[in-house]
């Protein structure tokens, strides 16, 4: 599985040969001004919640490369009354089997409204299961106690979690979370993009290191494997 970072809660993750895009927040991200956002392809778009650092890029990336939008009912009408027709609503709960793999939507403990203020759904984070591995994106979330149920009754193998403090859980946050999931592997997101989410990334990778888990800082346009 290939995960390609672009900055604050947005990777691609190319699995099985699909390309599956994460809360496109590319363009206005000052983090990111390397990345030119036309050249990145998907076929699925997931998104994760309704503010404008999750899903700012998501139009022009759906109407070019018709990539199917997989969100909350609220987000992909929408997207629909933005003039992109490949959507699959879904909402907290339920589970889709789909080319490369299961998604299942979970709960996210956060808020959910687009730009303008108008109702944005629930937040929510993704299990994605896959015949290569699987593993949790959070989306913007504090601490839950429901990460306890993905732990219990899936096997997930790396966690996609926030860890910039501020609007979402914390680095301290994020450690206790992964003996929620049973997951000792953390791709960190949504930290350093504003003043408010600054963080230590030396400081973040060693408090993991002290409780024997695994936090995963990636450069901005770069690829990992795992
Ligand atoms: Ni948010
Ligand atoms: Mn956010």
């Amino acid at each position: 599985m290939k995960i390609t970072y672009f900055g604050h809660a947005c990777f691609l993750i190319e699995v099985n040969k699909k390309k599956l895009l994460f809360d496109p927040f590319i363009s206005p991200n000052p983090l990111a001004k390397h990345i030119d956002v036309n050249t990145i392809f998907a076929d699925y778009l997931l998104l994760s919640h309704a503010h404008e650092d999750h899903i700012f890029d998501t139009i022009s990336i759906a109407k070019r490369t018709k990539a199917t939008i997989i969100s909350n009912w609220e987000i992909c009408m929408w997207a629909n009354k933005n003039g992109i027709s490949n959507f699959h609503p879904m909402n907290i709960g339920g589970k889709i089997k789909l080319d490369f793999g299961n998604i299942k939507i979970v709960h996210a403990i956060h808020s959910s409204s687009f730009p303008d203020g108008t109702y944005g759904g629930n937040p929510m984070g993704f299990v994605v299961e896959t015949s290569d591995k699987n593993f949790y994106y959070a989306g913007d979330t504090a601490l839950t106690l429901d990460m306890k149920l993905i732990g219990d009754h899936r096997q997930v193998d790396f966690s996609f979690l926030p860890i910039g403090d501020n609007f979402t859980m914390s680095v301290d946050n994020a450690i206790i979370a992964t003996e929620f999931l049973r997951c000792k592997r953390v791709i960190g997101m949504h930290y350093n993009t504003f003043d408010l989410i600054k963080i230590n990334e030396q400081e973040a990778i060693e408090k993991f290191q002290g409780t024997g888990k695994e936090l995963i800082l990636i450069p901005i346009g770069q690829s990992i494997e795992l």
